[in-house]
């Protein structure tokens, strides 16, 4: 009884018009917006074509769920996080069921979080067991795994600040939710890494900023895996002195050059990983690396 899952991620879409409103000249977009103008966007030139290409291999490989670890936009905006949706095929009833949490791109200032911009454009992949009122975290039972969103994104005032946060509220929601949970792996799904490439926290202003908390945490749930985004190149690391359960970022699944998503298998307990890269010249997907670990 094997259970296959597509993991994507930082899928960065925009859409013309964006929507700019006078408010948004003294935030976080207006930066946002002059990185995208100063080279971000060229990145990002096919991420329309990718997104269809994905879409389709979501809905043609026979897939029992999708995750999305995040990052649908690149500002945050209604009219992106809409079309990103949309896109990705979310309100698409082809498409396996999907689980997805936001990326700090998701929540770029403080209004797209109090609208909750994202719960709303994804409220399909938003299904799961909640022990409380509160939105996150959330569990889905597939075959015989858990899957389980936990939000590690929170608006950021200052400028350059791109770090995540859980915080203590969430982690003892998480505490009360794991306990709920019957037998089986139980694979934590995240925009944030704990750890970096080479089991080292992320640099000060892209961290998640209670890693340290969020794995102690996770390791004392059970946490068996966590699949995670917002670094846009892909790793994985094996579990190790400092990391009780292994930890896969699957990069950037739409930016030039790194694009790709990962077909995992979970067998029992041990994972196979595939991951198909996009083919620049006949614009579809193909095999790329693979690699294969046992879950905790
Ligand atoms: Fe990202
Ligand atoms: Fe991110």
């Amino acid at each position: 009884m094997a259970v296959r899952l597509a993991h994507f991620s930082d899928i960065h879409l925009t859409a013309r018009p964006r929507g700019w409103r006078p408010r948004d000249a003294f935030t976080k977009r207006t930066t946002g917006w002059a990185n995208l103008a100063l080279g971000r966007a060229r990145h990002f030139a096919r991420a329309d074509e990718v997104a269809a290409a994905l879409r389709r291999e979501l809905a043609g490989r026979g897939f029992d769920s999708l995750v999305f670890s995040g990052d649908a936009t690149a500002l945050g905006f209604p009219a992106e996080m809409t079309a990103a949706a949309e896109r990705i095929g979310a309100h698409d009833p082809a498409l396996p069921p999907g689980l997805a949490v936001p990326g700090n791109h998701d929540v770029y200032v403080t209004s797209a979080a109090r609208a909750r911009l994202f719960e709303e454009a994804f409220a399909p992949w938003q299904h799961g067991t909640r022990t409380s009122t509160e939105h996150y975290p959330f569990a889905r039972k597939v075959g015989h795994v858990w899957l389980i969103g936990l939000n590690s994104s929170v608006p950021n005032f200052l400028l350059w600040d791109a770090s995540g946060k859980v915080g203590a509220a969430q982690l003892a929601r998480l505490r009360d939710l794991c306990a709920a949970l019957g037998p089986g792996p139980r694979v934590v799904v995240s925009h944030y890494p704990l750890l970096m490439e080479g089991h080292r926290p992320e640099p000060r202003w892209h961290r998640l900023r209670d890693w340290a908390a969020v794995r102690d945490t996770a390791a004392a749930c059970g946490a068996s895996l966590w699949l995670h985004g917002h670094r846009h190149r892909w790793y994985w690391l094996p579990a190790a002195p400092n990391l009780p359960f292994p930890t896969i970022c699957v990069g950037s699944s739409t930016q030039s050059g790194r694009w790709g998503y990962h077909d995992y298998t979970i067998d029992g307990r041990h994972l196979t990983a595939a991951r198909r890269v996009f083919d620049g010249a006949t614009g579809a997907f193909v095999d790329s690396e693979s690699f294969e670990c046992e879950l905790k």
